[in-house]
């Protein structure tokens, strides 16, 4: 597999170096950047959260106990609170998931001791003579405190599935009326909240076409009109609709049309959501132990990704010109066939190596060149599942190749896009039908402040990138600084005895009269950081 080579757009000969050691540099790569031609927002919500009652998600994952030897606050435990919080996690969408159509509410709330013992949906995934047997004691309260003590907007998906109306108006009323009003906000008081939730993200059903109630589009259509027509407005609500299964193999446009041709002539909700699993389980491709073909097969899977937002988009646009509906991808992440879980009751929790945190590059950077485009975006799922950033059992706790990339990429949220011209060619690569094309370099850029952030993943294993980065219409870098997530193991990843194999380290970056030289290795994430003149 050769990387083809590319004729260079600009003046890179022309470059003298402002600052950093003049080394032997022989880059006939060059990306443009134009910082002057900064676009649509990165919202912050793009590198958002998901967390469900399933297997060892809540339970361990997120909720140790109160009485627990592990260090908690009020119960949550204390590192998943600082390692979210270190990376500025947004949001957190709970409680599922397919969990979230049969469940109610009211079992989550009032005396610990005294609430409900109730059927889990992945109970029938769960294997023979283990039990998923929901205890209730991580509820609506404790789920607010766990987005407070992070500083995350919380993002609930109701029941549409198997709830009613009814249920869901007193739901958001409970959680969100001021007490001294409705009946429901002084309970709320009484069970320890009299500040109102302020819950403003509400999804309305989750995969209503499968696990939410195996609808058509059209019967969906009409039940979230029943859903929504009575929303009790006490924040400005931003109401997200059952989307697509994209990764269906055709994209499964079908259900965006039939949605929105249904809802011709009413209000068209705020999001729409869209799940994209970079779906392994029907290959032989193992979570942890694999050749270079799954390698790529992994990736090629996922940047398709690119191509169903821009279906869906499209297909939304025909209905809405103006686009108010915006995409939530509220489920994504690299979901494997099982045989590398924790332990097996805790059912989808995978091996996550630095093949995933290439994946997570990739995809981050579709992202933020879609920013016009996406609300917000949640990783399926945060932690002890499936592409997560921390695997936790008991005492132990890791952070994975995941985490690392969500961290490298934190000064993207909230900055403005800028536009990258990455004119490098396509990898020739094996996968699992054969030959395949998969980009060559995986760009994305923001400035706020004069600050540019831009971020290069080289899904190569073979060749490394000697990159130019010049930018346009004479904007000049005064200093840079860069990072590199890689390993010389593909493989690698973090474990519960050895926490830090995969991790960010120092990158050589320099700067040059009109842009950057830098060297992206192979199967890297790299971040260069900047002021610009
Ligand atoms: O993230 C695991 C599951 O994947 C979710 O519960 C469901 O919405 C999706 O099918």
């Amino acid at each position: 597999m050769n990387r083809r080579r590319f004729l260079k757009t600009g003046a890179a000969a022309a470059a003298s170096i402002l600052a950093g050691p003049r080394l032997a540099f022989a880059a006939d790569t060059e990306i443009v950047i134009s910082p002057g031609d900064a676009g649509a927002v990165i919202s912050p919500h793009l590198y958002g959260h998901f967390i469900e009652h399933l297997g060892g998600v809540i339970y361990d994952g997120v909720w140790v106990g109160r009485d627990s030897s592990i260090p908690n606050v009020d119960g949550i435990r204390k590192q998943f609170v600082d390692d979210m919080k270190r990376i500025g996690a947004p949001n957190l969408r709970w409680p599922g998931g397919c969990f979230a159509d049969g469940y109610h509410w009211r079992d989550g709330i009032g005396k610990a001791s005294a609430r409900p013992r109730t059927y889990n949906f992945w109970q029938r995934r769960m294997p023979a003579g283990l039990d998923a047997t929901e205890s209730n004691q991580f509820g609506v309260h404790e789920f607010m405190h766990l987005c407070r003590l992070i500083g995350a907007e919380p993002y609930v998906a109701a029941n549409v599935g198997s709830g009613t109306p009814s249920e869901f108006h007193d739901w958001v009323s409970y959680c969100n009326a001021p007490t001294g009003t409705l009946s429901l906000a002084e309970e709320r008081a009484a069970n320890g909240d009299p500040q109102p939730f302020g819950i403003r993200y509400w999804g309305v059903g989750n995969e209503s076409w499968g696990c939410g109630g195996t609808m058509r589009p059209e019967e969906y259509a009409t039940k979230y009109r029943q859903f929504i027509t009575q929303f009790p407005n006490y924040t400005d609500p931003f109401l997200v609709a059952t989307g697509p299964r994209g990764h269906s193999a055709d994209g499964d446009i079908g259900w965006t049309t039939g949605f929105f041709d249904a809802m011709r002539g009413y209000e068209p909700p705020q999001g729409f959501s869209l799940h994209f699993y970079t779906d392994l389980r029907p290959t032989p491709i193992k979570a942890g132990d694999f050749k270079a073909s799954e390698w790529y097969e992994v990736l090629l899977r996922g940047v398709r990704l690119e191509k169903v937002i821009n279906d869906h988009w499209r297909e939304m646009g025909k209905f809405d010109a103006a686009h108010r509906t915006k995409l939530v991808i509220d489920e994504w992440g690299v979901w494997y066939a099982p045989g590398s879980e924790i332990t097996p009751a805790y059912i989808l929790s995978e091996t996550i190596t630095l093949r995933d945190a290439i994946h997570t590059g990739m995809t981050f950077d579709i992202f933020n060149r879609h920013a016009d485009k996406i609300a917000m975006a949640n990783v399926a799922q945060s932690v002890n599942c499936i592409h997560s950033l921390f695997l936790a059992q008991g005492e132990k706790f890791v952070r994975t190749p995941v985490y690392h990339v969500f961290d490298m990429y934190r000064s993207h949220m909230g900055a403005r896009q800028v536009p990258v011209s990455n004119p490098v060619a396509d990898l020739n690569v094996p996968a699992l039908a054969g030959q395949a094309h998969l980009p060559g370099l995986s760009a994305s850029a923001s400035i706020r402040d004069r600050r540019l952030t831009v971020t290069l993943t080289n899904p190569s294993l073979e060749s490394a990138l000697p990159l130019r980065v010049r930018f346009a219409n004479g904007a000049r870098a005064t200093e840079a600084r860069a990072s590199v997530l890689t390993h010389s193991d593909m493989r690698a990843t973090n474990s519960f005895t050895d926490i830090e194999e995969v991790k960010p380290a120092k990158h050589l970056v320099r700067v040059v009269a009109d842009g950057l030289e830098l060297t992206v290795p192979t199967h890297a994430v790299v971040l260069v950081e900047c002021a610009i003149a």
